[in-house]
């Protein structure tokens, strides 16, 4: 079992706090496009100040700097979002090593991580430093828990931690032994080659698995069908055709098509089995959103991953939009795992008729997909040999 909160005494300690603070960029003018991530955090910001913490530092990465500086990716803008939000003051710092922070400061927030390559090579004597400033660790980022970097795996052996609140959250929420039968899982998004440890897990662990999205032409290629231009991928074909196999798996009957030079000329509805040669599938048909809203009606638990269709590009975002509201409207547990498809929630405005709404990409579907997170194997394992206490 991982420390929580309640098992850590904060009275007068210096808190180093790992969040997920890597929030979406809007392309054009660079500002925080959605801060679900930064309020999953302050519920445990608050905590650990109201256990009496004497500072509290925290620490995060934004995107994929690769070690170096990128103005864009620098912390302000989090720190003027955490500072809403939690309505307190917070000092950020130009830096996140080789830094004096200032004692006088309740909370600190740290530049991102990932402008040192030391943090995603895991570096140990990088890990020192940041641990050098702090008596306790909380790793509180969700999101982040499938990567061994050094502010989520090395530093565990060198401070006594524990897990946030988020993580306990999500830990509790996506663990199928909770969950109540029929489980439903409804799975969409472009890339079979991403998807293919969730569909196998789901056909394991959930009732019925429900395949919509760019990745289910594999499926009928698989079978010699034609798809025309539509997204397809050999490498895959033979974990495609063994889950054919499984009765659980139910793919669209019908497909929304369009021209493959043109997409918005010669849209209209066909059959699974009538793709013609030149067009592109881009969405699941009517036929399907109703043979899924009778699956789904079913259920007890929903875990729903990934659009059913080219979602960016209206009108291929119907069925998404369409099986979202149908979902939100049932009465039962209804789970969302996965980046893309929280965004996608959020956008739509349905996010609050959700059990549930994963801050984790990567890691939420590792977790459903049954492997153990990096991170929280490593705290764990280090915790129980007692890192950093007497
Ligand atoms: C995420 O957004 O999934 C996390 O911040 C991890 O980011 P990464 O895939 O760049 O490691």
């Amino acid at each position: 079992m991982l420390n929580t909160l309640k098992d850590a005494d904060f009275t007068e300690k210096k808190v180093l706090l790992r969040a997920d603070l890597d929030v979406p960029l809007d392309v054009k003018s660079g500002d925080i496009s959605d801060d679900s991530r930064l309020k999953a955090a302050i519920p445990t910001i608050k905590k650990i100040l109201d256990d009496g913490a004497k500072q509290l530092i925290i620490m995060g990465h934004m995107g994929s700097p690769g070690g170096k500086i990128v103005k864009p990716l620098c912390m302000d803008k989090v720190a003027i979002r955490l500072m809403k939000l939690s309505g307190k003051s917070i000092c950020k710092l130009d830096d996140c090593i080789n830094i004096k922070i200032p004692e006088n400061e309740k909370i600190i927030l740290l530049e991102n991580l990932r402008f040192h390559k030391e943090e995603e090579a895991n570096d140990i004597e990088f890990a020192k430093k940041l641990a050098s400033c702090a008596d306790i660790y909380v790793n509180n980022a969700f999101a982040t828990c499938h990567r061994a970097h050094a502010s989520m795996h090395a530093i565990t052996k060198l401070l006594p931690g524990c897990i946030g609140l988020q993580i306990e959250k999500e830990l509790e929420n996506l663990d199928f032994s909770t969950m109540q039968r029929p489980i439903i899982a409804l799975l969409g998004g472009a890339k079979l080659k991403t998807k293919i440890p969730i569909i196998q897990a789901m056909l394991v662990q959930a009732d019925k698995v429900l395949i919509g999205g760019g990745m289910m032409f594999t499926f009928y290629a698989v079978q010699g069908l034609e798809i025309g231009k539509s997204l397809v991928d050999y490498t895959y074909s033979s974990n495609a055709k063994i889950m054919l196999y499984n009765e659980k798996l139910a793919l669209p009957k019908d497909v929304v098509i369009a021209d493959y030079e043109n997409n918005q000329a010669g849209i209209r509805t066909v059959s699974y089995n009538q793709i013609p040669a030149k067009s592109i599938g881009l969405d699941i048909g009517e036929e399907s959103i109703e043979e899924f809203k009778q699956e789904l009606r079913k259920a007890n638990t929903i875990i729903w991953n990934g659009p059913m269709g080219y979602y960016e590009k209206p009108p291929f975002d119907k069925a998404t939009a369409e099986l979202a509201k149908i979902i939100a409207d049932l009465d039962c547990k209804k789970i969302v795992g996965g980046g893309d498809t929280a965004d996608l929630i959020n956008k739509l405005g349905l996010a609050g008729k959700f059990t549930f709404v994963s801050s984790g990409g990567g890691a939420a579907l590792e977790l459903l997909s049954g492997k153990k997170l990096v991170a929280l194997e490593e705290l764990d394992k280090n915790t129980r040999s007692g890192v950093g206490y007497g």
